[in-house]
């Protein structure tokens, strides 16, 4: 049986939220099929939030790719491709939609902390208080490159930087006082006088001296997210994010992840219900559960095509495969063992590369699957994945719901743009039937949408009391 106690006072809130996460092109993306519209035309994008808004998702998310992966020195043009830069594409959506959250993932290590600020305020100030940022510290050395930084930062130094920017990224949203704008046309100034504080911020890794350009939106600051799984980047996210984007839809996982985050945030001074998870996920659904498991066959079939399998075996192997059948076993040549590759991109293990294929050599023949049939079946989907009929998948989400594992589930689409149709048509109201999902927005923000308390003010003491691992003030 699975164990459902987290600890620490943590409440389950015994609801669900929903997010859509719009992924452009990669392995669980189905874009072969004559169903599939442009994962780039503007259209997609507003036909699919909206859909979204329909069924009250709470937020529309857009991840961050800054470089096309790679492998063999080219790039890798079947995996996150067509992202257009998410905060030009939230402001136009926030033009088409009324009440869904808009979030941008933004990564801190090649960004600046005064100007992410004030674009981010920008985004928050238009859409009425419905921004976010998932903070990312983004993965790959050779994104360096883009910007003449490559192999910049390692992992470590990844999350003290993150913590320095997004502390300083506070002090600058946190500079107006509330009610700084003139209410009347007769008062002497827009902005009352010294309503925009300067924020003088000497830190160990940024000094910023500013005076922020914008004052407060209706839901203070914009929500911050985080996405990032090492225990230094639970702990960033335990002392600093709202909400979690996470990899652990499982349930038993989600529950392990619940109780490791209540730790972490409570560690933090922070209250055991402070931080939100969202697990990334894919639906698979159908009226009856035989439906289902057709459907999951068939678009299994699309994720994963012969081009997709081998591409992904070259990514750990370190060489051409083009001469292996997608049909048939996992290639008998051995992997290049380099310790260091700059193109190998995601897949790359360096000196493991022999290992890991020799495992997964086993692990085939063990099984019987060919090429693409493990391929298939290692792509995460299989975890994040829930198929069934609606009423089966709506009892396994309540379950989520009561136990408090998550507080919603982030939809990656396996199709665009109607990939979100029998969600919002069909498991929504299953959803409300049982009492775990809302039938209105709660507010007009995103905060509020989210049941997320006011932000407490982060000045130079803040700042200073907080002791963490990340801006040190000098
Ligand atoms: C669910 C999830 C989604 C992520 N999305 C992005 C993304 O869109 N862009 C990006 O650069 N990194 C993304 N990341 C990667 C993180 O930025 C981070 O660099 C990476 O997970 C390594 O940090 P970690 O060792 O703490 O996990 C994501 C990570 C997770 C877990």
């Amino acid at each position: 049986m699975t164990d459902t106690h987290i600890g620490n006072g943590f409440v389950p809130s015994g609801k669900l939220q929903l997010g859509i996460f719009f992924q452009g092109v990669n392995s669980g993306t189905v874009w072969k099929s004559p169903e599939s519209g442009s994962q780039t035309d503007f259209e997609s994008f507003r036909r699919i939030a909206q859909t979204a808004e329909r069924g009250l998702f709470a937020a529309f998310f857009l991840g961050e790719g800054l470089r096309l992966r790679e492998h063999l020195g080219r790039p890798h043009a079947l995996d996150v491709v067509g992202r257009p830069d998410a905060q030009t594409m939230l402001a136009a959506l926030a033009a088409v939609t009324t009440r869904i959250g808009l979030v941008a993932t933004q990564n801190t290590t090649y960004n600046d902390p005064a100007d992410l600020a004030h674009r981010l305020s920008s985004l928050d100030l238009l859409s009425g208080g419905r921004a976010a940022w998932n903070v990312v510290t983004t993965d790959n050395a050779w994104t360096g490159a883009n910007f003449r930084r490559g192999g910049y930062l390692d992992h470590a130094d990844r999350y003290v930087h993150a913590e320095a920017f997004v502390t300083t990224a506070k002090r600058i949203w946190d500079s107006w006082e509330d009610g700084a704008i003139a209410e009347t046309p007769a008062a002497p100034a827009w902005a009352a006088p010294g309503s925009a504080r300067p924020v003088h911020h000497q830190g160990k890794h940024y000094t910023v001296d500013y005076v922020p350009r914008l004052p407060r939106s209706a839901q203070y600051r914009p929500v911050l997210f985080q996405a990032g799984d090492s225990p230094e980047g639970r702990d960033f996210a335990a002392r600093q994010a709202d909400v979690i984007f996470s990899a652990h839809p499982r349930l038993d996982d989600a529950l392990d992840f619940r109780r490791d985050i209540v730790g972490r945030t409570v560690r933090a001074g922070r209250g055991a219900n402070d931080v939100k998870i969202m697990p990334a996920s894919e639906f698979i659904l159908a009226a009856t559960p035989q439906e289902a498991l057709e459907k999951k066959d068939w678009v299994r079939s699309l994720q994963i095509g012969p081009e997709q399998a081998i591409a992904y075996l070259e990514q750990f192997w370190g060489r051409e495969l083009q001469g292996f059948d997608p049909d048939g076993p996992l290639p008998d040549i051995d992997p290049v063992v380099e310790e260091t590759s700059e193109t190998r991109g995601s897949g790359f293990h360096g000196a493991k590369a022999k290992q890991l294929a020799d495992q997964w050599r086993a692990e085939a023949m063990d099984k019987g699957l060919s090429i693409r049939q493990f391929v298939s079946a290692r792509t995460s989907r299989g975890d994040s994945s829930f198929t069934g009929s609606y009423t089966e998948v709506a009892d396994r989400l309540a379950e989520y719901a009561h136990t408090g594992a998550v507080d919603g589930f982030n939809i990656s689409p396996w199709l665009i743009p109607t990939g979100l149709d029998d969600i919002v048509n069909h498991l929504v109201p299953a959803l409300q039937e049982r009492g775990v999902y809302p039938t209105e927005y709660a507010g007009a923000t995103l905060r509020e949408n989210l049941g997320l308390a006011t932000p407490v003010r982060q000045d130079a003491d803040t700042v200073r009391l907080q002791l963490t691992v990340g801006e040190q003030l000098l």
